[in-house]
Parts: structure tokens; sequence; C-alpha cells
């Protein structure tokens, strides 16, 4: 089998949501993208298809935050959800979107990617906890990290790293 990543495009809409609703026991990381599109807050999804089948068998979305460093504006988004159908797990297909997303977005010049998941998965494309501590976020802790996408950090405090509103959606399900 071999996988291609794509940028999803608004016909892959349908395609995110059936991925979505399947990996996760609530609909709520379902709603979370639709809110963060609606909002104009969704910067980038991924999509991985089956190139044999064109079968899409995982995501992954980022989005804007508000990130402040010194006071001052830095770009950042965060990455969530990840998620690969059952089916297709553990052949590396997680893998591929997020070093996908982390190249996508390094290009476009982002300074950080924040991630709120398992150390074990994520330290291994460069996410630590110490590159998101002392940011101002609900999700601050072990499990909230950051990747600095370009080699390294303005001077001065850590200030805000707010999600998108949507997010918050998202604490109330839980
Ligand atoms: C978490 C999730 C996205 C991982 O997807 P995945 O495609 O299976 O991930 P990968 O294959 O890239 O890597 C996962 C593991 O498989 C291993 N793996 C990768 N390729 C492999 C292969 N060919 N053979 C065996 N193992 C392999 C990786 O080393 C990794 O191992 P580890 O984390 O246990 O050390 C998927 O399980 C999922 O959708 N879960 C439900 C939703 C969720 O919890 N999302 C994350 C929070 S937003």
């Amino acid at each position: 089998m071999t996988i291609a990543i794509e940028r999803a495009a608004p016909k892959d809409a349908y395609d995110i949501d059936d991925i979505l609703t399947a990996c996760f026991p609530r609909p709520a990381e379902a709603r979370l993208v639709k809110q963060l599109a609606i909002d104009g807050d969704l910067v980038l999804a991924l999509i991985a298809r089956d190139e044999d089948t064109q079968a899409a068998t995982g995501m992954v979305a980022l989005s804007k935050m508000h990130v402040a460093i010194g006071g001052d504006p830095a770009p950042a988004v965060a990455l969530a959800p990840l998620a690969v159908l059952p089916d297709y797990r553990r052949t590396g297909v997680a893998e591929a979107l997020v070093t996908a997303a982390i190249d996508e977005m390094r290009q476009a010049g982002a300074l950080l990617m924040f991630v709120l998941g398992e150390p074990g998965f994520y330290t291994r494309f460069g996410f630590t906890p110490e590159s998101a501590e002392g940011f101002d976020s609900p999700y601050a802790g072990p499990y909230f990290m950051a990747l600095e996408l370009q080699g390294g950090l303005p001077c001065g405090p850590r200030g805000l790293a707010d999600h998108a509103p949507a997010f918050a959606a998202l604490s109330e399900d839980a």
C-alpha cells in the first residue's frame, strides 16, 4: 500500500468527517474541524490517501493560534486533531501526516507548532514540553509540547498561547 499525503480540498470535508467520527469516541473532534473551518481558523488540513484505492485513510488539521513572545505576536499553529482509520494504523500514516504538516508550516514561515499529545509519539518529530513551557495556556503540562519550526525563538518572556475559540467546546465536551 502506498500512501499519498495531500492538502485537503473542500470536496474532502465528508472524508475528514468520516475519519474523525470513526477515530474518536465522541463527535467533538469532527465538530471541532467544522467549526475551525467556519471560523476561518483552519490554516491547513492534510489528508492521507491509499494511492491504489484513493480511500481516505487519515487526516491532520492545523489551526491558527494567538501566541506572544516578548509582548509581540509570534506566528504559531496548533496541530489537532490527528487521526488514522483503524485498518491503516501502525504503518506510518500518522508519521507521514505529521512530517508533511511540519514541512508545510515551516515553509509558510510559522515559528511554533503546538500539540497536546503523547510525548512518546511527538518527541520523535522534535516537539518538546520545554519549547511549550512558560506559555500561558489552559493545556500547559507534560502533554503540551511545541516544535520550534525555524530553529529558535525571539528573545523575551513567553506570553499567551491561545488556541482558536473552537477548542473551548472540545474541553466542555471532555
Ligand atoms: C494515534 C494515531 C493517529 C496513530 O496513527 P498511526 O498511523 O497508527 O501512527 P504511525 O503508524 O505513524 O505510528 C504509530 C506507531 O506505529 C509504529 N509504526 C509505524 N510504522 C510501523 C510499521 N510498519 N510496523 C509496525 N509499527 C509501526 C510507530 O513506531 C508508532 O509506534 P509507537 O508510537 O507505539 O512507538 C491513531 O492510532 C489514531 O487515529 N488514534 C485515534 C485518534 C487519536 O487518538 N489521535 C491522536 C490525538 S489527536
